[in-house]
């Protein structure tokens, strides 16, 4: 990486010197996705494959409980209390963190799992999480707050993760991720000096990372298109601003985060959260029959129709790659 282009130097030192529980197996491959690529007739096409970052079967938000789980933020815990679906990739990797760390794990669902339960619902019961169900989604944040008073008045030691770990300091795991990625693009020999990044969106810590940290670096030659699992681009486009600014305030930082383009697709949503679209199941048709790669049915294969959709619509430029970031979710693929 060129040090002249870093755009704040010192927030670039915080942030690598961040404590953090190292649980990511990075750098996460890039990987070329050559018979797509040629599918679609695409410019070069990669796939950033976060979906690898190992712990507990991957996913992104390893990336980000390596910040929210760092071990002086969880010195004299007993439980971790979290909250999401019944299938929420979140409250897996939290229960996960919690049976290897010997920590309780309380996990708030705003919808019982079937009495046989399968993909993430089968595995928050393997890593030994109580799950508390609650009959709506807007009671899950009380339900939490309930479930952490009553441990404190039983003598524990509580703490809440907030729901996708989507918060400034989460996000910090994917502005080191930019600082990872930025070095694997630099390395590539495609003749392309510039970069379309297409992710999945929803509680966007993910996207409010690559952000901060593509902000802090300087790297205005990567773009990035967020696809929304259920939000509205409004609504996205609010959350982003918001976690970006909390994750540079955390950093020290005053880099200007509109340096980085950013927009939103709201069209793959469909029907709603989790219910697949024609163009989601041709995504994740496409990736499993030419690649070898899985997408789950709630974020990636959405992120992958947007995808699909940008390519096919030739939204690239004539100096851009494309890279896909494959945040995870596959035990999905098996609820
Ligand atoms: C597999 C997967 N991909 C993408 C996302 C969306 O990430 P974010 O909530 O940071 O927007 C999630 C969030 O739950 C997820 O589990």
């Amino acid at each position: 990486m060129n040090p002249t282009t870093i755009a704040d130097p010192a927030a670039l030192d915080r942030l690598l010197g961040w404590p953090r529980t190292p649980l990511v197996h990075a750098p996460t491959p890039l990987r070329r996705l050559t018979r797509l690529e040629s599918h679609l007739e695409a410019p070069p096409l990669y796939a950033k494959m976060d979906a690898e970052t190992g712990f507990a079967l991957g996913g992104n938000k390893v990336r980000k409980l390596e910040f929210e789980l760092e071990s002086g933020r969880i010195d004299g815990v007993t439980h971790l209390i979290t909250a999401g679906g019944p299938q929420s990739n979140h409250c897996r990797v939290t229960a996960a963190f919690a049976a290897r760390a010997g920590l309780r794990c309380v996990l708030v669902t705003n919808a019982p799992a079937p009495e046989a339960p399968s993909g993430n619902a089968l595995l928050h019961r393997l890593f030994g999480a109580e799950i508390v169900v609650v009959p709506e989604r807007e009671d899950r944040i009380p339900s939490m707050d309930v479930v952490a008073r009553k441990i404190a008045a039983d003598g524990g030691t509580p703490m809440i993760v907030p729901i996708g770990a989507s918060t400034g300091l989460g996000s910090l795991g994917y502005a080191l991720a930019a600082h990872e990625l930025v070095q694997q693009i630099d390395a590539l020999q495609d003749g392309r000096t510039r970069t379309r990044i297409v992710v999945s969106a929803s509680s966007c810590g993910t996207v409010a990372g690559l952000v901060a940290g593509l902000a802090l670096l300087g790297r205005t030659d990567v773009r990035i298109v967020g696809v929304s699992a259920d939000a509205t681009e409004a609504d996205l486009r609010s959350t982003t601003d918001a976690l970006v600014a909390d994750a540079l305030r955390l950093l020290e930082s005053t880099t200007d985060p509109t340096s980085i383009e950013i927009g939103y697709d709201d069209r793959q949503v469909g029907a709603g959260y989790g219910i697949a679209t024609t163009a989601s199941l041709e995504a994740t048709d496409l990736f499993g029959r030419l690649e070898g790669v899985v997408l789950d049915p709630t974020y990636t294969s959405k992120a992958a129709a947007g995808l699909v959709d940008f390519l096919r619509r030739g939204g690239a430029e004539e100096d851009e790659r494309v890279i896909f970031v494959h945040t995870g979710g596959a035990p999905g693929l098996f609820a």
